[in-house]
Parts: C-alpha cells; structure tokens; sequence
C-alpha cells in the first residue's frame, strides 16, 4: 500500500529514521558498562520493545502496571516500572506479574514496603524494588542519602528483594543542552551513587542504578557507578525533542486529509485532539511551507492558508510532524511503518 492509500487519521512512522535512532542510541551503550533500558510508553509497541531488545537493551521500563503486563505478555523477561504503585488490588497484580518475569517496582513510602512486603509473605516468594530518589523532578521519590538508606534498609528487613535505586532528571530533559545542564545532570547521577554507596556501606548490595532521558543518556550512562538508563523518546522522538536540539530525527507523523476549505486561508483537516495531543504546542504541517495548524477541535484541525500558492485540495493527504509523541500515540492503536512512501509494516499500539 502506498500512503496516499492509507484511511485518514492515521499515525506513521518513517522506518528509516526510526532505525537510525535504534542504531544511533544502541552503539552509544554497545562499549559502556551502563546498560539501556528503554521506556515503553513512549510507543506502546510490543515489536518495537523488541527491536530495542534485540539492539541490545537488558529489558524495558514502563510507567504502569498495564505496561508491564504488555511487556509479561509478549515474553519480556526483565521489567523496571519506574513509578510508585499503591493500594491492594494493585500490589496483588504486581506479584501476580512478578511469577511470570523479573519485574521491579520503584517505592518511595514505608507504608507501601509493608504492604508490598505483606503480599509477598503470602505469596511466599520476594517481590523485587527500587528505592524512587527525588533528583529534582519533585513528582516521586524519597531525598537521596539517608532517606534512601533508610527505605532500602525497611525494604530488606520486611522480607523484599531491594535490587537498587532510580531518579528521573525529567525537568532536565526540557532544557536544551549546554555544559550547565550537563553539569546538573552530573550532580544528579553523582547523588545517586553517592546513595548507592551509603547503602553498600549498611552491607546491603545495590544492583541497579537507574536514571535518564533521551536528553541526557550520554552523560548518565557514562558516569562510573549508574548501571542502566531509562530513555524512551529517542526511537520515534517528536518535535518537543527535537527543537530541544537532540541528535535523533523526527520519525512519527499523522496523515490528515483535507476534508473543507471555505475560505482561501481556512482548510480543514480531519484530525482533531481525539487523533493528535496538543496539551505541549500544535504540530508542524510537513513539506508544505505557508500552511499552518492553528487550532485542534474534537475531530477537525483548523489551517491557515497563508501562501496563496500553496493550495489545498479537498481529498488531499498531509502529513503533520508528531509534537508531544507520548500523548498522541496514546490516542491511537496502530501505527504505519513506511519506508520511501510504500506501508511497510503495521504495528499493533497496546492499551
Ligand atoms: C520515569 C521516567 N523514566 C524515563 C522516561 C523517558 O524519558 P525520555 O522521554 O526523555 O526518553 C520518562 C519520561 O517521561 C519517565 O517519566
């Protein structure tokens, strides 16, 4: 199928450049003894966990207990949810996924080590996590240093299997990069071993050290004592990334056809904030100068028509560049793999 075939809205993805990203991030890890470990929630595409496992990630990392299941489901063996869980019901799904693969929960509260500790007694089988250290983000996350000691240390003496600790620099991957962010991203790795090492010190072995974006890989993954990174973004990256100067290329875009043009400068596409995410800015019309998103309703995106030769034509297939891509493929359960206009690939987005 050629893309011009392709039923609008639809989400594409440029396999070319895709595969440069994969190519581009795994050479970085190929001779570092920092492993990567990449988000799944950017894409959501069990195949495509597989082509960043098969480039030689240690396993993935996911943000829900859904994504883990995902990741269980389609035989990835080693899983970090990167983000706190709470209450019953869910703690008794994620020992439930702990019997068919290693998976780890970050915690960052002593009321849920005695909870998760206490599904595990009566499972009868350690369940795996990570200390959550706040490096600056202030979402999760306990202060690093003695904090994280003492949270790590509750976790071995109820009974669980304390694998390490994580920290997401994420208000660092927003700024374009300089030496100063460089620096600051250093400082949070360098918390983060430094914890490390006041726990070794209680005799209590820390096998991972999680921390990173697709802002900042090379500078956590090269610091001596962090032992994976968690990007995500890089595979298909959007343009919140790219304008932020990253070396990965643009590889996602929604394909929209015209569907009215009242006016010169006002066309209609259809394709509204039910098929692209505008909470971080408006997408870029693609290969057509003069043309310009400027508002998303339901299921219409307003265009102005600024170059009065570049026209429009009712029926005619555009493409917009993805701009915040973890929201928008969130919206959709398939995306296109094309490859010099031709489909190549259709992958299944997982829910
Ligand atoms: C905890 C955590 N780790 C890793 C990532 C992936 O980072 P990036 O999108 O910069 O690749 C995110 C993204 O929001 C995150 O929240």
């Amino acid at each position: 199928m050629r893309i011009h075939e392709i039923d609008t809205p639809a989400l594409l993805v440029d396999l070319d450049a895709m595969e440069s990203n994969l190519h581009r991030m795994s050479a970085f890890f190929r001779d570092q003894p920092t492993k990567l470990r990449p988000h799944l929630k950017n894409h959501k595409v069990p195949l495509l966990a597989w082509k960043q496992l098969e480039a030689g990630a240690i396993g993935m990392t996911c943000a829900t207990l859904r994504e883990a299941e995902i990741l269980v489901d389609h035989g990835v063996r080693s899983i970090l949810i990167a983000n706190e869980i709470a209450g019953e019901s869910k703690i008794k799904w994620f020992a439930d996924l702990s019997r068919h693969a290693d998976v780890m929960v970050a915690v960052d509260d002593q009321r849920v080590v005695s909870d998760i500790a206490c599904v595990a007694r009566k499972q009868g089988k350690p369940l795996s996590v990570l200390v959550d250290i706040n490096v600056g983000l202030n979402r999760c996350g306990v202060q690093p240093g003695e904090s994280a000691c003492r949270l790590a240390k509750s976790a071995v003496e109820k009974g669980l299997r304390f694998r390490g600790l994580m920290g997401y620099e994420g208000h660092l991957q927003v700024l374009p990069p300089s030496d100063e962010r460089d620096q600051r991203v250093h400082a949070v790795a360098k918390s983060l071993v430094d914890s490390r090492v006041l726990i070794e010190r209680e005799d209590i072995p820390v096998e991972i050290v999680s921390t990173g974006g697709t802002g900042t890989y090379y500078v956590g993954g090269a610091f001596q004592g962090v032992t994976e990174i968690q990007a995500g973004s890089y595979l298909l990256m959007d343009t919140l990334y790219a304008n932020r100067a990253s070396p990965f290329t643009r590889t996602l875009t929604l394909l929209a056809s015209v569907i009215s043009q009242p006016e010169p400068h006002r066309a209609v596409i259809d394709c509204g904030m039910k098929e692209l995410s505008a909470e971080r800015g408006l997408s870029i019309v693609k290969d057509i100068q003069g043309v310009e998103l400027k508002a998303l309703h339901a299921e219409h995106g307003l265009l102005e028509v600024q170059n009065p030769t570049a026209r429009l034509e009712i029926g005619q297939k555009i493409e917009l560049w993805v701009h915040y891509s973890d929201a928008t493929v969130n919206l959709h359960h398939r995306m296109y793999g094309v490859r010099g206009g031709e489909v190549e690939d259709t992958f299944r987005i997982e829910h």
